[in-house]
């Protein structure tokens, strides 16, 4: 069993012991699981030149740890409940042992496809049990799943499949997302026109659209199932195998692959979702993210199933078919574990309590926070409204890079403080730096997020580009882990996370890059240059500000047409999620004489702060800044 802490003193306990011994201290958990071979060190690294590696020659398979391992007291126990988009089609229970056959099957048929291991396989398909039996297919035969959420653009999914040179799309006919049907089997084949690694499609029949099937290369999934033997032995991996690839955005350029290697991955998913939910048997557990994000790959399909737990998987979206939908399945399935984003609880917040209060809710137990900062208002109305005042809130900070939940209090241990992720978890050392990189130590104290020891989930490398991976996180502050957050530590030493420091912006508990966006912008033909910046925003947490400078030949056009072809142009570019919520068109950006554009300016306006601009008349073109104001509809300070 792997070791759950019961009290606060517990975590003082270990936590302590992590720090004294952190090799023996995760030696001793990763006891709990089952291993071809064990390991000879349980860690090696260096910062420096970074290099991680955990459980160093050990052997096994994540899949092994999910089913063999503890089929014999699951076996007849759900795994995944299915909740469909249209709460009009039945729900659909699959227990461990289905599960496992499944995954066994498609396994036998990603093989009989030519897939091998160590191969990539990218996965674009909506909230359906075929997407968790596609990822620990390939777990299972030792492929590296890309999963790409199927909101991206096909230009999006096309750099993702090229950049790891995919060799089997996943995907669907279709996608049932609340009213919308979306044609999802149409964007992959609009992609693959790009890729050449591709070599064989599989689709899930789920919406019966029409759909083009390729000769040759695409095949239904139902068909390629279809008879084939549902065992399978699964493949021997090295601990530091690559188990999956996980694009996500920074602050420069294209989206970078993150690296997550097999038994670091599986200890610290497992050993964190335990401990921060005091999950126990029975427990019904529900993350509404979606697969396409390290949530769903660690809170929806890898952690839970690691500890036996029962999860919920929702197509739809919170509002469809109406606004209550949330609680009415809360009610439906007996949900005792609720973990969702507060860009969700805002959304929700804003149709009052009513809708709440038409459930009983009372099979909660446990509420979570994921993605981005809480606000106080938007906490105090989940414990309230939600919990009914009796269920503990775990602020869960972490990221795509951590692999795991980081800090956050452990359900009903931690004393919870509103918009605090409280404290690490075991084996998670953070430090506050200031900008020179010197630690800030002690309590009431504001600065850089930075961690300063492996913990068995981090990032290994960014896919095919390992310099890229020191240069963003390694090298901003000397032999740290920097993380791109600001954060507090207040006066009891709680974490308090202020949002991101770099040129990130998280939309909706959604992470992008500002330069992402206008790269994406700048590729519309009238356009001549572009800045983006995030405001803040009460629903979505930030939202995306575009200052566009236009090209001359755009006289010729209605602002608000090419404010709409812009748009057009972003969702084709990167996706919907996207897409600007404001669009300034200027004539200049404000720039230093170096010619770099100051941004401070531009966020001040996006925020309507601008009673502390600073003194902008060193700018190469000050007169800009005026008229920047007064286009937002501003008034200038006299
Ligand atoms: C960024 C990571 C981790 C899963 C989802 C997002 C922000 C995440 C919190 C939180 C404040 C948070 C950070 C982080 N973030 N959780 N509980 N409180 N901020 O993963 O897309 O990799 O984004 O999300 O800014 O750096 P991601």
């Amino acid at each position: 069993m792997i070791p759950k802490i019961s009290t606060l003193s517990g975590y003082l306990y270990e936590y302590q012991k992590s720090l004294a011994n952190p090799e023996a201290f995760w030696g001793n958990i990763a006891e709990n699981f089952y291993w071809r071979k064990k390991w000879d060190n349980v860690l090696e690294w260096d910062f420096d030149n970074y290099d991680t590696k955990w459980f160093v020659n050990g052997k096994l398979n994540i899949t092994e740890n999910i089913f063999e391992k503890n089929l014999f007291m699951l076996a007849d126990q759900p795994a995944i409940i299915w909740e469909p988009n249209d709460p009009s089609e039945a729900a659909i229970t699959i227990t461990y042992k289905e599960l496992f056959e499944k995954v066994c099957q498609f396994a036998n048929v990603l093989k009989a496809q030519g897939v091998q291991k160590g191969d990539r396989v990218a996965i674009y398909m909506p909230m359906i049990p075929e997407a968790a039996v596609a990822m620990l297919a390939c777990a299972r035969i030792g492929a590296i799943h890309s999963v790409v959420f199927a909101g991206f653009s096909a230009t999006s999914l096309s750099d993702r499949i090229n950049d790891s040179q995919c060799k089997v799309v996943l995907t669907s006919d279709g996608n049932f997302r609340g009213k919308k049907n979306i044609a999802v089997k149409k964007v992959v084949d609009e992609a693959l026109e790009n890729c050449s690694s591709v070599e064989k499609v599989i689709v899930v029949q789920r919406t019966h659209a029409e759909v083009n099937m390729k000769a040759g290369r695409d095949l239904w999934w139902h068909e390629v199932v279809e008879g084939v033997f549902t065992d399978n032995v699964a493949e021997e991996m090295d601990a530091e195998d690559m188990l999956f690839i996980l694009y996500t955005s920074g602050s420069t350029g294209k989206p970078k692959g993150v690296v997550h290697t097999t038994a670091g991955y599986m200890v610290y998913t497992a050993y964190s979702f335990i401990n921060v939910f005091q999950y126990n048997k029975g427990d019904i557990f529900w993350c509404t993210a979606d697969v396409g994000w390290i949530t769903g790959h660690s809170y929806i399909v890898y952690g839970p199933l690691l500890a036996g737990a029962t999860i919920i998987m929702y197509e739809g979206v919170p509002t469809y078919p109406d606004v209550d939908r949330f609680w009415e399945v809360v009610d439906k399935h007996q949900v005792t574990h609720f973990y969702t984003a507060p860009t969700a609880i805002r959304a929700l917040m804003s149709y009052g309590i009513e809708p709440v209060n038409k459930h009983k809710l009372t099979s909660l137990k446990v509420l979570g926070s994921v993605g981005e900062p809480i606000n106080e208002e938007a906490w105090q109305w989940y414990y309230l409204h939600v919990g009914k005042g009796n269920c503990p809130i775990v602020d869960t900070w972490w990221q795509t890079e951590t692999g795991g939940m980081m800090m956050s209090p452990l359900a009903g241990i931690t004393p919870t403080k509103p918009a605090y992720a409280t404290l690490p978890l075991p084996g998670v050392q953070p430090i506050i730096v200031d900008n020179d990189g010197k630690e800030l130590k002690g309590n009431n104290v504001e600065g850089n997020l930075c961690i300063k020891y492996p913990w068995p989930s981090m990032i290994r490398t960014t896919y095919g580009d390992h310099e890229r991976c020191k240069n963003t996180y390694f090298s901003t502050f000397k032999g740290y882990y920097f993380t791109g957050d600001g954060v507090k530590r207040d006066a009891d030493g709680y974490y308090r996370i202020l949002g991101r420091v770099d040129d990130v912006i998280n939309v909706s508990g959604h992470r992008m890059g500002t330069a992402e966006v206008e790269n994406a912008i700048n590729s519309h033909p009238l356009v001549i240059e572009s800045a983006v910046v995030g405001f803040p925003h009460e629903i979505k947490g930030q939202g995306i500000y575009a200052y566009v400078v236009l090209d001359s030949a755009s006289e010729n056009h209605e602002v608000d047409k090419i404010r709409q072809s812009l748009l057009l142009t972003v969702s084709k570019v990167i996706g919907p999620i996207a897409k600007p919520d404001t669009i300034q068109v200027v004539t200049g950006l404000p720039k230093t004489r170096s010619g770099k554009i100051m941004r401070r300016i531009l966020r001040k306006v996006a925020e309507k702060e601008i009673g502390s601009l600073g003194d902008t008349s060193t700018l190469l073109n000050p007169e800009v800044v005026e008229e920047i104001i007064e286009g937002a509809g501003l008034k200038v300070p006299s």
